[in-house]
C-alpha cells in the first residue's frame, strides 16, 4: 500500500465534514477524498438494506480511488454497515458512533441526551453501547427531526431551524440532561443553535470528530501508513448529486468562496 495515497471519508451528506475538518487539522500532509452521497440523503429514515447498499456503493467509489483507509463519517452508515464493510475489504475503516461512555462518564446529574438519527437509534451498536451505562446513567435519546435537512440546504441561522433544534432538545434538557451527545455528523453544524436551546444551563455539547482524528492518526502510525510528503496534501471533494451540490459542499468546507 502506498502510504501517499489518500484517506477516504464518506457521509450521505456535507455532515462528515465536521470530521474532514478535524482529520485535516490533525493530518495536514494526508491527502484525503470526501465523498458525501447526497443525492440519496438523508439516509437517517430509511431502512437497514437501503443504507447499507448506499454505503457499499460509495465504498467502492473510494476503494477505485486507490484510499488507505476509510473513515465511515456517518452514524448511521457506521451503524447499519460497519461490520460487513469490514468483513469485505482488506483495508481499515474508522466508524462513527455516538459518545455514551463520555457523556457517562463526565455528566454531574446522571443524565445525559443523545441526539442522533431514527436508524441509529434503532441499530444494535447504539442499543449495546447504551445497556452498558443504563444501569449507572439515565439516557435520554431523540432523533433530530429535520437537523440533517436544515444543514444539507445551509439553513443553519434560520429562526426555524432554532426551533426544530429546540423541538428535539428542550424536552431532554428539561428532564435534566446535562450532557448531549452529538451522534450525527450533521449536528455539530447546529451547535449554536443548541447553544442558544441551552441558554444559561450547564450543559456540555459531546462531538466525537477530534477522537476521530486522533484514531485515524494511531491506525496510519501502527499500520506504517503517514503520508511522508512535505507540505499539505491535497482534499478533493466527490458526490453522487450534481454539479451545485459539490460547490456547496466546497463552500461549506471553506476551500471555494
Ligand atoms: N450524517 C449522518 C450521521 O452521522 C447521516 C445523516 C442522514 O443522512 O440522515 O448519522
Amino acid at each position: 500500500m502506498d502510504r501517499n495515497a489518500p484517506i477516504g471519508i464518506f457521509d450521505s451528506g456535507m455532515g462528515g465534514l465536521s470530521v474532514w475538518r478535524e482529520v485535516h487539522r490533525l493530518l495536514p500532509n494526508e491527502s484525503i477524498v470526501y465523498l458525501a452521497d447526497g443525492k440519496n440523503c438523508p439516509y437517517g429514515d430509511k431502512d437497514p438494506a437501503e443504507i447499507e447498499a448506499l454505503t457499499d456503493a460509495a465504498v467502492q467509489q473510494l476503494m477505485r480511488r486507490g484510499v488507505k483507509l476509510i473513515v465511515i463519517a456517518c452514524n448511521t452508515a457506521t451503524a447499519v454497515a460497519i461490520d460487513s464493510l469490514r468483513g469485505r475489504y482488506p483495508i481499515e475503516f474508522v466508524g462513527l458512533e455516538p459518545a455514551v461512555k463520555p457523556a457517562a462518564l463526565s455528566t454531574r446529574s446522571g443524565t445525559i441526551a443523545i441526539l442522533a438519527t431514527r436508524a441509529s437509534l434503532e441499530g444494535g451498536l447504539f442499543k449495546a453501547t447504551a445497556a452498558k451505562y443504563s444501569d449507572k446513567v439515565r439516557i435520554l435519546s431523540a432523533a433530530g427531526e429535520g437537523f440533517v435537512e436544515a444543514v444539507e440546504q445551509g439553513r443553519e441561522s434560520e429562526p426555524e431551524t432554532l426551533e426544530l433544534v429546540r423541538a428535539s432538545l428542550e424536552p431532554m434538557l428539561a428532564e435534566g440532561a446535562d450532557r448531549v451527545v452529538l451522534g450525527c455528523t450533521h449536528y455539530p453544524f447546529l451547535l449554536e443553535a443548541m447553544q442558544r436551546v441551552a441558554g444559561e444551563r450547564d450543559v456540555e455539547f459531546i462531538d466525537p470528530s477530534q477522537a476521530v482524528a486522533r484514531r485515524v492518526e494511531w491506525l496510519l502510525e501502527r499500520d506504517n501508513l503517514r503520508a511522508d510528503r512535505v507540505g499539505v496534501g491535497e482534499c478533493e471533494f466527490v458526490t453522487f448529486a450534481d454539479d451545485d451540490y459539490l460547490r456547496r459542499i466546497r463552500q461549506k468546507a471553506g476551500v471555494e468562496r
